[in-house]
């Protein structure tokens, strides 16, 4: 595994939402290669965040693909705005959709990469009709809906899983997919993480968690990166 195929996704679900640009500038500054965006409507989840508008004012401050993970109920009529305000990936919940096949369409048509996120009682089956048209399959390691919790280890299971899925696909020709993990990655599990498959790791709390005021964020993002690439 080189350092290129592994990706940092720092959430700033955790950042100082006082800040934001300052804060995106900073980790793109200190390596970060996604922006991690948690769009909550307090419907399919019980919190809520933010919304096209702010991805739209912290557009202009990185040049980093910013990946928007969409935890609404509403998910085709956020599609068309996110895609405006300038999102790269858009992800989201299979059974907050209708049609998840149109969903999906609905993404690329608009010039985004798709992807479909799993939630950890979520079964994979919904990647049996769908993994031609993903660019991402995310994992996730919690429940959605809160930054700072325990990774469920179960998740490990499931990574190994999705990771010979897309070998398969991979084998029979089908386009890359990358496999990242959303919640609870710290610097003590990301080399089992790693291990178990996942090629793109989202870090929130553990990002944001440390001051950047003496180079924090950089020296996080890249330990990060060191064990992720080290366990591969
Ligand atoms: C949880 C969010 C995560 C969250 C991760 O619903 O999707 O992206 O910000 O935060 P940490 O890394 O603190 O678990
Ligand atoms: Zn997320």
């Amino acid at each position: 595994m080189n350092s290129e195929s592994i990706r940092i996704a720092p959430s700033i679900l955790s950042a100082d939402f006082s800040r934001l640009g300052e804060q995106v500038r900073a980790i793109e500054a200190s390596g970060a290669d996604l922006v991690h965006f948690d769009v909550m409507d307090h419907h399919y989840v019980p919190n809520l965040t933010f919304g096209p508008l702010v991805c739209e004012a912290i557009r202009p401050h990185v040049s980093i693909p910013i990946d928007v993970h969409l935890m609404v109920e509403q998910v085709d009529a956020m599609i068309p705005l996110f895609a405006k305000a300038g999102a790269n990936f858009i992800t989201f919940h299979p059974e907050a959709s209708r049609h998840v096949d149109r969903t999906l369409g609905l993404i690329r048509d608009h010039g985004c990469k798709a992807g479909l996120v799993f939630n950890p009682a979520t079964p994979l089956g919904f990647l049996d009709y769908t993994l031609e048209k993903l660019d991402m399959v995310l994992l996730m390691g919690v429940n959605p809906g809160f930054g700072g919790q325990k990774f469920i280890p179960g998740t490990l299971n499931k990574l190994r899983q999705v990771r010979s899925r897309i070998v398969r696909h991979l084998m029979q020709g089908g386009n890359p997919v990358l496999l990242e993990v959303d919640g609870g990655v710290n610097a003590e599990n990301i080399a089992d993480i790693a291990r178990a498959g996942a090629d793109t790791f989202v870090a929130g709390s553990a990002v944001f968690g440390a001051a950047d005021a003496d180079g924090g964020y950089q020296s996080v993002i890249r330990h990060l990166r060191e064990r992720a690439i080290a366990a591969r």
